[in-house]
């Protein structure tokens, strides 16, 4: 008798749906693991495509921890919809927004969603908001790699997939699964961002390698990609992000020029 190989699938995107046709390029930002910037990353990457003129949208797909609206200011206000039915999104630093977080009565109020729920959520932000036509499309992801990046995946084309780390081994190793994802999915993967690369003490300006050095290039190494930044851990990355503060715009000269040969990178592309 003929034996039968069985193969384990992960879902394909190589023919995926196209729910996000108003956008010329959609980018996912995402990381195997939480905390390490990933929503930092997406915010200042949206606003600085926006700063050179083009036309971006953001949409914070972490359903379970939206971080968008207090990165961009906007947590106080909310959701509204439009004479054709189409919610409409907030807007700053040139940036239109959507999340979740906008559309619960009150900034700690929690989502309690089984992942079906949250899945449709995320459908009607890419099928029933008034985004009107964008050359990009950032999509800031929730760590792991699940039902959402999957989603995702087969919902729009995506242009690619910018994975952010620390140099840790704990985040490298989740990185490298997120890795694996999106090959496997077939988004191609524009390069990595190493965030809290390293310490920068506010009194001494002395650098600390608090998680460790060298996470991200071994990560690019390996996996033949290109390493896009190395941005440091600094107080004022961290202030300007509770009074809802661009790095891009106000953050230490370094930080700027690092987040502006980013977005530069990918405009070329
Ligand atoms: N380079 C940095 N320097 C200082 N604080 C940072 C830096 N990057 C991110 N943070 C802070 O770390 C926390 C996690 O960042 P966030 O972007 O929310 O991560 P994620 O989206 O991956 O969970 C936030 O409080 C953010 O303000
Ligand atoms: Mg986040």
């Amino acid at each position: 008798m003929e034996t039968i190989k069985k193969k384990i699938t992960y879902g394909s995107s190589q023919k995926p749906n196209n729910r996000a046709p108003y956008a010329k390029r959609v980018i996912a930002i995402s990381s195997g693991k939480g905390g390490v910037g990933k929503s930092t990353v997406a915010a200042n990457i949206a606003v600085g495509l926006a700063q050179k003129g083009l036309r971006v949208g953001l949409l914070d797909a972490d359903i379970y921890g939206p971080s968008i609206p207090r990165l961009f200011g906007v947590e106080n206000e909310h959701l509204a919809w439009n004479d054709n039915n189409k919610m409409i999104p907030s807007e700053n630093f040139g940036v239109k927004l959507m999340s979740v977080g906008l559309t619960t009565p009150q900034n700690d109020t929690p989502l309690v969603w089984r992942s079906s729920v949250a899945i449709s959520a995320l459908i009607q932000f890419l099928d029933d908001v008034a985004w009107g036509e964008l050359d990009y499309m950032i999509i800031d992801m929730p760590p792991g790699t699940g039902d959402v990046q999957l989603t995702m995946a087969q919902e729009i084309p995506l242009f690619g997939a910018i994975l952010v780390t620390t140099p840790q081994m704990l985040a490298t190793d989740d990185v490298s699964r997120a890795i694996m994802m999106f090959k496997e999915t077939h988004v191609p993967i524009l390069g990595i961002i190493e965030n809290m690369s390293y310490f920068i003490a506010p009194d001494t300006k002395v650098h600390y390698d608090i998680f460790g050095s060298g996470g991200a290039k071994r990560l690019c190494e390996n996996y033949e990609l290109p390493l896009l930044a190395q941005i440091p851990l600094t107080c004022k990355m961290r202030e300007l992000s509770d009074e809802g503060k661009m790095a891009i715009i106000f953050g230490e000269n370094e930080i700027k020029k690092s987040y502006q040969e980013v977005v530069k990178k990918i405009a070329e592309r």
